[in-house]
């Protein structure tokens, strides 16, 4: 996977698909020679062309050729001619700048680690990892670049360690890495959007000039997914070539991509250097989280399913990863907060009747939460709304055949709670200047060790007091600012020991609790990143539950995480976010489409038809929800009034194809529909159709959709090998 050429001090690193290359130059510069579609050889005629480029500054006197702008950089230090986005920057006696001089480097079998921080995952046979370390001797920095190799899962994790030697240090800025690419012709994807609108799927031509995305929240946020990649202008679903970069990280980050004058593209993902800084004493290091990044020219679908495959078998801890999710009622929109014990019951005896596993008991039942102006943090049970505690009623739901499941908000803390009556210092807040107000809440400091130590024991407690196998981990406000306790030099360092505090937190509760199934929520998708993923294998995409606002949501984010992470419910119509009202037919195919499937809506209020079609919904699920959690994923035609997808399993026995037809027309043209990833040379039956095809007839003449004048119209079509 890994090669060192000596005699032109060349890196080779391969994965199925790609290969990249460095070289260290003759004075000692590391430069990037070649990422892209793999190669066998890189030989010795494969040159630098070096020119005199006008106001491009030369480290080597005498040579007008040798410029920093010009190169190709691995890592770049600024300061000493690059004028590009840094990778690096550093503040000290000496000043700003870094002459970062290749030093030595080490080939092992196995995985780099991360301390404190969540990251990817593979055995010696699976991954090869290679150090370089770069060395800046006016400052005695040491700069070490981290790469593993995942051979067969075509996949790179990158990370940069920052050590000080005899002098300390102020890290202003470091990338977890940056890329230089000899060409600009590339449309930009990123996921985009915004609270109950995420991963809004955006292509966005990359023209002179930067594209950047980042979060200063605190979170990764609705709006932002510490995710981008570079394609052809021309890239289809299996065709073409794309890059694409993830941050294993949760909190502020930014991710961009700049041309040059020169019509080279640099592009990097890291922490965000807005409001941050990192003092190290002397030989104190730091290690920026981990990046992946991905190659192929197949097009979209490979990249997607490269990138729910790594996902799923190289970062994802949970037990849980390919085991089949439960189908879940959350009760959240069918009594907000406006329950009783009794009320639970009889929505959970209806549930358990149409075969729901999995009751999950939302916001509320803590304090004195009967609004979202209380309590958070007040972490023990409200006797008046349930008099027999969660015991009790998590007995009474197992009883019905059910598990139970529970919703926490643990980073948070509500000004009228006894918490912060008791804490007030444990919120983040500026003494002498008014709270900064959302949903009447604050957040808890999590760079206090006792904070997060209170959070895991009364969590930990709560979950210890139950049969409780869920848990809905939800975060509900952004960080405004950063707390005064901590002295001037460290306040920028606090995002960081946030996410720092948090990730221990996750890593104390899942380990401790390794039979729960925990699910990530931040007022839907405004924290579903891959630094939570490595903790839950699950998360509630979004707060908008309409089925045809979903269709954008679902589709966003399975571009890159697994579906099988992506929880997706069947509410109520008037749909509570946008009032529309699309049939339950419709509303079961795109939530199933979804992946972790479940109802989120009141079972009590509905016609005893609708009970009798949710239970065969349920039924259906069950016989396809691992071909849907764990099978391949392919989206197939579309347009901005339909969407269809398939997901095949591992045998290619069973498929289950999915329709959506957004609005009726007039004299609506035919749409045929084009399948994949079946067996061409199997004979599927189809019961909704009632009809038998074979593979290569579905593959390559496709199927002719229904001709319905209705909106919000869909079919669920499933194929069984014969
Ligand atoms: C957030 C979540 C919802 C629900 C509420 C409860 O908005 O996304 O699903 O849990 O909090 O307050």
């Amino acid at each position: 996977m890994i090669k060192f050429f000596a005699e032109n001090r060349l890196f080779h690193l391969q994965t199925r698909e790609f290969s990249y290359v460095m070289q260290v130059l003759e004075n000692e510069q590391l430069v990037h020679r070649y990422f892209g579609k793999k190669v066998n050889h890189f030989g010795t005629g494969n040159k630098i062309t070096y020119l005199d480029r006008a106001f491009a500054p030369s480290p080597i006197s005498g040579d007008r050729t040798f410029s920093l702008e010009a190169l190709s950089l691995e890592y770049s230090g600024n300061g000493l001619g690059d004028f590009r986005m840094a990778s690096v920057e550093l503040r000290n006696e000496f000043g700003v700048g870094l002459d970062l001089k290749f030093q030595t480097y080490r080939i092992y079998k196995g995985k780099f680690a991360l301390e404190g921080l969540p990251s990817s995952f593979g055995s010696e046979d699976e991954v090869e990892t290679l150090e370089i370390d770069l060395y800046d001797a006016l400052t005695d920095v040491t700069v070490t670049l981290l790469y593993s190799v995942f051979e067969s899962a075509n996949f790179l994790a990158r990370s940069v360690k920052i050590t000080a030697g005899e002098h300390a240090t102020t890290i202003e800025k470091c990338l977890s890495f940056t890329l230089d690419m000899p060409r600009k012709d590339f449309v930009v994807h990123s996921l985009m959007g915004r609270y109950a609108y995420e991963k809004e799927w955006t292509q966005t031509p990359l023209t002179s000039g930067r594209y950047e995305i980042s979060s200063v929240r605190g979170a990764s946020g609705h709006a932002q997914t510490p995710f981008l990649a570079l394609a052809d202008e021309r890239i289809t679903e299996d065709s073409g070539e794309i890059y694409s970069g993830h941050l294993v990280y949760s909190g502020n980050f930014k991710a961009f991509a700049e041309t040059s004058p020169l019509h080279y593209t640099r592009w990097g993902i890291g922490l965000n250097d807005q409001a941050f800084s990192w003092r190290l004493e002397e030989h104190q290091s730091f290690q920026t989280p981990e990046a992946l990044i991905s190659y192929t020219d197949q097009g979209l679908a490979a990249m997607t399913q490269d990138s729910h495959n790594f996902i799923k078998y190289h970062l994802v801890r949970s037990p849980f990863v390919d085991k089949v999710r439960p189908i879940l009622i959350n009760n959240w929109e069918a009594t907000y907060f406006d329950f009783t014990e009794e009320k639970i019951l009889e929505l959970a005896k209806v549930a358990s009747q149409t075969g729901i596993e999995l009751f999950v008991l939302d916001d509320g039942w803590f304090g004195r939460r009967n609004d979202d102006e209380s309590s958070l943090g007040d972490w023990f049970v409200n006797r008046q709304k349930l008099p027999n505690g969660l015991g009790g009623l998590a007995q009474s739901i197992n009883d019905l055949g059910m598990e139970f499941g529970l919703w926490f908000e643990p980073e948070m803390i509500s000004i009228n709670s006894d918490l912060y009556r008791k804490h007030p210092d444990w919120a983040i807040g500026i003494t002498g200047r008014d709270p900064i107000y959302s949903r009447e809440q604050l957040v808890l400091d999590l760079s206090q060790e006792q904070v997060c130590d209170y959070i895991i024991e009364s969590v930990g407690s709560i979950l210890e007091s139950a049969p409780i196998t869920y848990v809905k981990w939800d975060m509900n406000r952004n960080i405004t600012s950063m707390p005064e306790r901590l002295a001037n030099n460290e306040r920028y360092e606090f995002h960081h020991r946030y996410m720092l505090g948090l990730y221990r937190i996750l890593e104390e509760l899942t380990t401790r609790f390794p039979h729960i199934l925990f699910e990530s929520c931040s007022g839907g998708g405004g924290r579903n990143d891959l630094g939570m993923m490595y903790y839950m294998p699950q998360a509630w995409a979004s707060d908008n539950t309409d089925a045809i606002g979903r269709l954008s949501i679902q589709e966003g984010t399975s571009l890159i995480y697994p579906v099988n992470s992506i929880g997706a419910h069947v509410s109520a119509v008037p749909n509570h976010q946008v009032g529309r009202v699309t049939p339950l037919e419709t509303r079961g195919n795109i939530a199933m489409m979804g992946g972790a499937f479940g109802y989120e809506l009141d079972l009590t209020s509905l016609e005893k038809e609708e009970i009798e079609e949710i239970t065969e919904q349920v039924a259906t699920y069950k016989s396809i929800r691992q071909t849907i959690q764990n099978g391949q994923f392919y989206r197939l035609a579309r347009t901005s009034n339909t969407q269809s997808t398939i997901y095949v399993n591992e045998d290619r026995s069973q498929a289950v194809f999915t329709f959506v037809k957004i609005l009726a027309q007039p004299e609506a043209p035919l749409i045929q529909v084009r399948l994949k990833g079946l067996d061409p040379e199997v004979q599927y039956s189809c019961s909704q159709l009632n009809e038998t095809f074979y593979g290569d007839e579905l593959m390559n003449i496709g199927l002719t959709m229904p001709s319905v004048q209705k909106d919000y119209f869909s079919v669920q079509y499933i194929f069984n090998k014969i």
